[in-house]
């Protein structure tokens, strides 16, 4: 192969797998909250507003992310195995963790 073959396709290599490879390790609030809205605001309130307008009674993100004992772990349990009145959603493990760090960035509680 020529030199310059081999150097396109390494190119070519690293270009495609670094956005992957970024995507494994750090997880995107700004696509969990995508997600959210396109997902979860059906039923949650899912922006930042503090006060816990919710569509019949259910609890926005905001005050789910504030709950004192709020965790990434509880969080990833309670959607994966949802509550019998939320949908069972399918979720990829990166969209799960983006939606999660997007919960997790609302909370002010330390
Ligand atoms: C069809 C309505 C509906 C949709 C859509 C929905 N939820 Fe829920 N969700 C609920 C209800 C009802 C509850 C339980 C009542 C509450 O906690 O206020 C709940 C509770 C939760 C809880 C708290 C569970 C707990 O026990 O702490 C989390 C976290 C949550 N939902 C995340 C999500 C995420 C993420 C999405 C989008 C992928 C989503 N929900 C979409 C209805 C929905």
């Amino acid at each position: 192969m020529r030199q310059w073959k081999k150097i396109l396709l390494v190119t070519l290599m690293l270009l495609w797998s670094y956005p992957s490879l970024a995507q494994s390790v750090v997880a995107d609030p700004g696509r969990g909250r995508d997600y959210a809205e396109s997902l979860c605001s059906t039923c949650h309130v899912v922006d930042a507003s503090p006060g816990n307008i919710a569509k019949s009674d259910i609890s926005s993100f905001y005050s789910i992310a504030n709950r004192p004992d709020q965790s990434q772990e509880r969080l990833a349990g309670a959607i994966i195995f949802p509550h019998p009145a939320m949908p069972k959603v399918s979720f990829t493990n990166t969209e799960l963790r983006d939606v999660i760090a997007y919960i997790m960035s609302l909370r002010v509680t330390k």
